[in-house]
């Protein structure tokens, strides 16, 4: 085996190593520091991050499976993101998470990594930061809870917080039976139990090669999920004697892999801006185009919220990852490898799927096409995001009269008015809500709709927005509109009143207004003000460098790897 990195900073007898070494012994035996892989454990366990609070326990068996193949286990926690806790949006964060974590990974004596992650964008930050440092790495993701129950059904959470809430609005359930319902929406420990975000980078983060196979989706309570945490510290260690880094192991066949994937799950529109983020760390060639192109055609076999019935407890029972994968196997690129040094295909043929209503066969997809479409006009025209499996198929051809609203704060204060002018085939639009613009890119694109139309019974209405929607709900909702209006993007220039029309199966969002109406308007002052630039500290930072959605939203120079050297010494 080449010299390990931690050599670096280990070997020799001068003052500096000796300083190094001691200050690290208490306790580790003298071998600790000779040939014995230093395996990080980026851990995000944080009582603030709830859907990641017992990954101590599944870093205490990572550690166990470090020391079994002979390295040396060194617990490192590192910034964590509560999806539900931290404002004004996890999202803003993601990119200083990622920042952090690479430099810490670089910054240390270690020669390997075990990420663990859980809430929705831990996992997208550990990947980003461990492919630009490209040590040796591997993903334990800390699986979904159990399955909640309140008045004998069972609860997606996230996804039934939005439709109780819709409920409640509707005026059919109480707001007393609202709150009753709130002890029953976290049942275990995890992260939410739909194939939202979390769910679905976790599954992703296995089928871009990143997982031990068959660990994703075990639910966090699930002993099996010590087991492969276990396993995967066994691995850590031999990943780093076979040099087997991020880089070696996400390939662009790993990526396409990934977007099949996604398609055949349902998974969140959120993994799209993610994967993107995550290609540019690692200079693979991978695109907004890509997305449509490769998942469009591969049916959606999973039938799971936030836009089937089934949840991740049942995903896991009925066969999880591994079926899906050995159902649309050929249409998989089998050149993609696994941290395992295996091909991702390698096995699958032991998989099966134990519940058909859960996982469908390739003969009885849900959807014979599955996939995100990505629509381009004239008011997206660096593109925008809809999922057609969670729209309504008779608003994927849509126009109607434009209602626009300039900030969230904006729409709240309007849409439960009574005198509110807006119909079912009202087209809602919320702009201000991109990377800049809000800056961070919230969850806020699927608008609430107005109270008044709810009595009607109406149930969805396109919405147009360039924010990003939580991957635990649903609708027809066209998203990550690039660019943002706050980029001077032509959202920013729609009008009460213009017309949009909304083709899905063309890939079209266009304003019906001429390019010379469009090129005399102005941005809306208000919307302006509402998006004035940050003053100091990491939002300033993060604003005058973040790139738009189409890209994935990085910060212009986080793009790429710096790998793992650090020249220089701190004494
Ligand atoms: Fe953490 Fe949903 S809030 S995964």
């Amino acid at each position: 085996m080449a010299e390990l990195r931690s050599a670096q900073w280990y070997a020799g007898t001068g003052r500096d190593a000796y300083i190094h070494r001691a200050w690290m012994r208490r306790g580790l035996p003298s071998d600790a520091f000779s040939g014995r892989p230093h395996i990080a454990i980026a851990n995000t366990a944080s009582e603030l991050t709830p859907c990641n609070a017992h990954l101590d326990e599944v870093a205490a068996s990572v550690r166990a499976g470090v020391h079994e193949a002979g390295g040396v286990p060194l617990n490192l926690p590192v910034v964590s993101l509560g999806e539900t806790q931290v404002r004004p949006t996890a999202m803003l964060w993601r990119n200083l998470a990622a920042m952090a974590i690479e430099e810490m990974l670089r910054a240390n004596p270690i020669d390997g990594v075990v990420l663990l992650g859980g809430c929705d964008k831990t996992i997208p930050a550990l990947l980003m930061a461990a492919a630009s440092v490209d040590l040796p790495a591997v993903v334990v993701p800390g699986g979904p809870m159990l399955t909640g129950t309140f008045g004998g059904t069972p609860l997606g959470c996230g996804t039934d917080v939005w439709r109780l809430s819709e409920e409640v609005r509707a005026g059919r359930l109480s707001p007393e039976e609202f709150t009753r319902s709130e002890s029953a929406m976290i049942r275990s420990r995890g992260h939410c139990n739909t194939m939202g975000t979390a769910s679905t980078m976790a599954l992703l983060a296995e089928t871009l090669g990143m997982v031990l196979p068959g660990v994703a989706g075990t639910p966090a309570p699930d002993s099996r999920l010590l087991e492969g945490a276990q396993l995967t510290g066994r691995l850590a260690v031999e990943l780093v004697a076979a040099d087997r880094r991020p880089s070696t192991v996400m390939t662009r066949a790993s990526f396409y892999n990934a977007v099949v994937a996604l398609a055949a799950l349902g998974g969140s529109t959120n993994a799209v801006v993610h994967l993107l983020a995550l290609a540019g760390r690692l200079g693979v060639e991978f695109g907004l185009d890509d997305v449509d192109r490769v998942g469009s055609g591969v049916p959606l076999l999973v039938d799971l919220q936030p836009a089937g019935r089934f949840l991740m407890e049942d995903f896991h029972r009925a066969g999880g990852l591994r079926a899906v994968l050995r159902e649309i196997r050929d249409l998989l690129d089998p050149s993609a490898r696994t941290v395992t040094g295996a091909p991702l295909v390698d096995g699958l043929e032991q998989a099966a799927i134990w519940d058909p209503e859960v996982l469908r066969p390739r003969s009885q997809p849900l959807l014979a096409e599955g996939g995100i479409a990505v629509l381009r006009g004239n008011l997206a025209p660096d593109g925008a995001l809809v999922k057609p499996a969670a729209a309504s198929p008779s608003l994927l051809r849509h126009r109607g009269r434009a209602l626009v609203f300039d900030s969230v704060e904006d729409f709240h204060a309007r849409i439960d008015d009574p005198a509110l002018d807006v119909d079912a085939d009202t087209v809602l639009v919320l702009r201000g809500c991109g990377p800049k613009g809000y800056p961070g890119m919230p969850e806020v694109a699927n608008l609430p709709l107005p109270p008044k139309l709810l009595a009607q019974g109406v149930r969805d209405m396109v919405r147009v927005c360039d924010g990003r929607m939580s991957g635990t709900a649903y609708g027809t909702v066209v998203l990550h509109v690039a660019p943002e209006a706050a980029a001077g993007g032509p959202l920013g220039l729609v009008r009460t009143g213009d017309v949009i029309e909304l083709d899905v199966p063309a890939r079209r969002l266009h304003l019906d207004v001429t390019d010379e109406e469009l090129a005399r308007r102005e941005p809306d002052p208000r919307m302006q003000a509402r998006c004035a630039a940050p003053t100091r500290g990491w939002e300033r930072l993060y604003v005058e460098h973040v790139r738009q959605a189409d890209t994935g939203a990085d910060l212009d120079f986080l793009v790429g790897s710096s790998g793992s050297a650090v020249a220089r010494e701190s004494h």
